[in-house]
């Protein structure tokens, strides 16, 4: 009985504090915050408009930052035929990638640490475009941010995933070839086209 009860108190915390969608791989439990002008994205899968995710949000994270991140917006439900989504398979497509976030100022009243960086790649900033659908379906915008290693260097193997595999983009795969670790905080949206 006990081993049941310590079991079903496991799951029940990992359902609870998972911030990446069901079935993605890594999971992550670390919230990152993502805002949208003034719409936050409070709770994982909160539907959100092609206009109100037309411009790069603004990110934090809970606690001091005293790293440099990166930060990735990937598509989980695009489609291997854009112009034709019935024709085609399901499939990722990776939108962006940022690097050299840093802490911007103290963490607010609320203990959350905004992050900001000049730089606008490796992948600069590509707004969620969902197609229109017959039947219209949410696409899971999966938001994720790493620790970037010191002097980091994007490994060639990686950036060519980065620049001509953005359809079917596997991000397990890109850890490995970017040389790192999991990723530490994450949050996703939904647009609907
Ligand atoms: C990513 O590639 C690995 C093999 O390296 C595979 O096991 C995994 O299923 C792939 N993930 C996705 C989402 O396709």
């Amino acid at each position: 009985m006990k081993t049941v009860n310590v079991l079903s108190a496991l799951l029940l915390a990992g359902v609870s504090s998972a911030q990446t969608p069901a079935g993605f791989s890594p999971v992550v439990t670390e919230k990152l915050e993502v805002t949208f002008g003034s719409k936050n994205v409070a709770t994982g899968g909160q539907a959100l408009t092609k206009a109100d995710t037309a411009r790069q949000p603004t990110i934090g994270i809970s606690g001091p930052a005293d790293k440099t991140y990166i930060y990735m917006l990937i598509d989980l439900d695009a489609n291997t035929n854009f112009a034709n989504p019935k024709a085609g398979q399901p499939a990722t497509y990776l939108h962006t990638v940022l690097r050299d976030f840093k802490a911007s100022g103290a963490a607010s009243g609320a203990g959350i640490t905004t992050l900001k960086t000049t730089a606008n790649g490796p992948v600069g900033w590509f707004a969620p475009q969902p197609p229109a659908e017959n039947p219209p379906h949410p696409h899971r915008y999966t938001n994720l941010l790493w620790e970037q290693p010191a002097n980091w260097q994007i490994p060639s193997a990686a950036n060519t995933m980065l620049q001509s595999q953005k359809l079917g983009f596997n991000v397990t795969n890109f850890i490995t070839a970017a040389g790192l670790s999991n990723p530490i905080a994450a949050n996703y949206f939904n647009v609907t086209g």
